[in-house]
């Protein structure tokens, strides 16, 4: 994705069996786009080499404040000074108990932690990935620590679960070398939807004619998907509403599958009522088969065909839109247009339709299960055209359209 192009990071290193990660993470990091500058702490050391990590960042390792070697351009034997200066972030990946203890009590006995203490605090974040035994990371005073960091405006990450390197199994592990992009690449991105919860419908639907077939469309969800991580990392609380596709969940948004668009409009009714925003861009099927039928049907030798008859399924978008709470504005609603014809137009018509202030119009079968797009935004101001690019990309100008024209 190139996420962190022009960003310059610097990996710091503390001790512990995830530094193994810590080489696939330096990597992938540069893969990214970004500049990496490795710091370890000397129990890193013994996890892994300073070869190593030179080899994947491309420059020379630091591990010791008696280090005189020029570093960031300058000769001044100050490496926790100049090496902090020129970061967009400091990333600690491993983050050991015992170097977020340091931290927390101010402790610079080492290159890492005197860099950290020392660092401008509003210009360079501080990023941890902790990473430690289930029981050290249970422990009040790591807990009690972690607290501390994030008062005093260090972003501490999650930790993932599982099995350990210790053979035991639970909380603690650090996060997986692509977790942590996601997350740095997140971190990046600005918050103008903070405090905001915001509802995301993805998919096809899938409405039965029998219990093994069914009609649905040709929607990936994709662009619903990556709405979703688009608005999580903007700040929002994401739920997404899943119609049948086996996309992985965007990390940190909630999600709850469904099949039908009776089901979508259910489970989209019990959340509303906690939601700031719902963009609705699942391809709701119009008509669902009359009947349910229990068994599946047979064929019964004589050619004969069954035949089909349907009832129109909810306008849930419309129902929503019509609420007094998106009436008042409290509800932000943005629906999507699939069109095969005649965008601007179809767009146009059916944002009054559906009587909401933005409708997000796409070609359907230009974009179905592609992995770019390009959208045009239809509201009371006119057209804006977001011209082909990734989906994630269009996401988060989208997602930036609508926090400009949320209301206050
Ligand atoms: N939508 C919905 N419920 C439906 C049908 C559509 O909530 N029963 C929502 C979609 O999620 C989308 C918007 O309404 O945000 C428009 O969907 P689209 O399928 O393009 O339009 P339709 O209303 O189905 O109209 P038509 O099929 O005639 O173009």
């Amino acid at each position: 994705m190139n996420d962190l192009a022009g960003k310059h990071i610097v990996l710091g290193l503390s001790g512990g069996i995830a530094c193994y990660k810590a080489a696939e993470l330096c990597r992938a990091l540069v893969k990214d786009g970004a500049t990496v500058q490795v710091v370890m702490t000397e129990a890193a050391e013994q996890f892994t080499t300073a070869v190593t990590m030179q080899a994947l960042s491309g420059r020379p390792v630091f591990t010791s404040q008696w280090d005189a070697r020029t570093s960031g351009g300058v000769d001044n034997n100050m490496a926790h000074i100049n090496l902090s200066r020129e970061a967009d972030a400091i990333v600690v990946a491993p983050a050991s108990a015992d170097f977020m203890a340091r931290l927390v009590h101010g402790r610079a006995d080492d290159l890492l932690s005197l860099m950290c203490l020392a660092r401008p605090i509003d210009k360079v974040p501080l990023i941890l990935a902790p990473a430690m035994n289930r029981e050290m990371w249970a422990h009040p005073a790591t807990q009690r620590n972690v607290k501390q960091l994030r008062a005093d405006g260090t972003t501490v990450l999650d930790v993932g679960a599982g099995e350990q390197a210790c053979g035991e199994t639970g909380d603690g592990r650090m996060l997986e070398p692509e977790e942590l992009i996601y997350d740095i690449a997140r971190f990046f991105q600005p918050k103008p939807l903070a405090g905001q919860h915001v509802l995301v419908s993805a998919g096809p639907t899938f409405e039965a004619i029998d219990p093994v077939r069914g009609l649905t469309n040709l929607s990936s969800g994709k662009m619903g998907f990556a709405i979703a991580r688009a608005a999580h990392e903007a700040g929002a609380q994401v739920t997404l509403v899943a119609g049948p596709v086996g996309l992985p969940t965007p990390r940190g948004v909630g999600r709850v599958n469904v099949k039908s668009a009776q089901n979508m409009q259910k489970s989209l009714d019990l959340l509303v009522p906690g939601a700031t925003g719902v963009i609705s861009a699942a391809a709701v099927a119009d008509w669902r088969p009359a009947l349910a039928v229990e068994h599946k049907i047979k064929k019964d030798g004589s050619g004969a065909v069954p035949t089909l008859s349907f009832v129109e399924n909810p306008d849930i978008l419309a129902t929503i839109a019509a609420s007094p709470r998106a009436k008042s504005g409290a509800l932000y609603c943005v629906g999507f247009a699939a069109e095969s014809h005649d965008l601007e137009e179809h767009a146009q018509a059916k944002r009054l339709r559906k009587g909401v202030p933005l409708l997000v119009g796409n070609i359907g079968p230009a974009t179905f299960g592609q992995d770019d797009n390009a959208l045009l935004l239809v509201d009371d101001q006119g057209m804006t055209e977001l011209p082909r690019a990734s989906k994630l990309v269009l996401a988060r100008q989208l997602v930036a359209e609508i926090a400009r024209r949320l209301p206050g």
